[in-house]
């Protein structure tokens, strides 16, 4: 099957009432993974790639390795994205290495690190749209600014301080409106990474009220949740278990997302559980076995431990059992869509 749009998944996600997990990659391991967990439970999947995970696979890798899972999946619909593409040249040289969709995330400069004004941002996301949907490619969007992050894109807000950059549900109809993105990434309190929360997120914290009301505002729109892996206690305990040092920290619970997903959330951005539980495996046999020397003997058991996570969320999120439904659809007819 060839890759298909992300439009296509977020609607047929809002047809029928459920949630996509999106998730990060940067080696074949993780894709191998998803692909496994996708096939397991039977789910469209949406597969996202950072600037950083486009630079660390040199581009030419990541677009042959998702060639290979379209080949050897072919009842699987798979969308490609690019994660928090920092400007219109990035999604532009995105495109060109065959994603079906990227994300401008117009929130921060170009920079990824400064908060941006609204008007750039409406600006930049505009001009993203209109030359993506020219060729039929999905955008995504963000407004208001998510906290973590130092090294790659993310103003590496606290958590206290990302409370102070929450999307503004009065103005999400009209950035909507004015940039005509597919998808819209919202800001509610999280941050990229495992140190999320210091206690038990509840909803002074973590703003799923923020979510009901663009909601009720804009009950059409896809809506996107970043920041949303619910560092789980035991894929901590895990590294720390076999010589890992994690502080304890808190995500986001499975069943807020599940929340969210009542309020027309359509994506949900997964990479740090990913990270963790790839990490503990790893960890687990070195520690268990400090003679393996064979990298099939670690990066093996990291796959399975991350398809597990995958697949959890799958069913959990309500994607597992749809990836039959779904005849693809190419860029190309899409973009006749967008033009009519
Ligand atoms: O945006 C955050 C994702 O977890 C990607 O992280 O920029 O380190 O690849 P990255
Ligand atoms: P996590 O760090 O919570 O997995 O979030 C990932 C993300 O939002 C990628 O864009
Ligand atoms: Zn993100």
């Amino acid at each position: 099957m060839p890759l298909v749009p992300m439009r296509q998944l977020l609607d047929h996600a809002a047809e029928n009432d459920y949630g996509l997990a999106a998730f990060n990659v940067n080696n074949m391991e993780q894709i191998q993974a998803i692909m496994q967990a996708a096939e397991e439970t039977e789910s469209p999947v949406i597969i996202q790639a950072s600037r950083g995970a486009r630079k660390y696979t040199n581009d030419a890798y990541l677009r042959h390795l998702m060639l290979a899972a379209a080949e050897l999946y072919p009842k699987i619909p798979i969308a490609m994205h690019l994660d928090h593409g920092n400007s219109f040249q990035t999604c532009m040289s995105s495109i060109a290495q065959g994603f079906t969709s990227v994300m401008m995330d117009g929130s921060l400069d170009e920079d990824g690190k400064t908060p941006n004004s609204y008007e750039a941002n409406v600006a930049v996301t505009r001009k993203v749209v209109e030359a993506a949907h020219a060729i039929g490619v999905t955008v995504e969007g963000e407004l208001g600014c998510l906290g973590g992050i130092e090294d790659g894109h993310g103003a590496g807000l606290s958590s206290e301080e990302a409370l102070e950059h929450l999307t503004d549900p009065d103005q999400a109809g009209e950035f909507c409106e004015r940039t005509g993105v597919d998808a819209l990434a919202v800001a509610i309190g999280t941050s990229h990474g495992a140190y999320k929360f210091t206690r038990k997120p509840t909803g002074d914290i973590l703003r799923m009220d923020v979510i009901e009301a663009i909601h009720s505002r804009l009950p059409n729109t896809h809506i996107v949740m970043h920041g949303s892996s619910a560092v789980p206690a035991e894929l901590v305990e895990i590294i720390n278990d076999h010589g890992g040092a994690m502080k304890r920290a808190y995500g986001v619970p499975i069943q807020e997302v599940q929340r969210g997903i009542k309020h027309v959330v359509r994506k949900v951005n997964i990479d740090t559980d990913n990270r963790l539980a790839i990490t503990g495996a790893i960890r687990r046999v070195f520690a268990g076995k400090p003679d393996v020397f064979d990298p099939r003997k670690y990066l093996g058991p990291a796959r399975e431990a991350m398809q597990k996570e995958c697949a959890k969320r799958m069913v959990a999120f309500g994607q597992a059992g749809h990836a039959g439904e779904i005849e693809p659809v190419t860029c190309g007819a899409l973009a006749d869509l967008y033009a009519s």
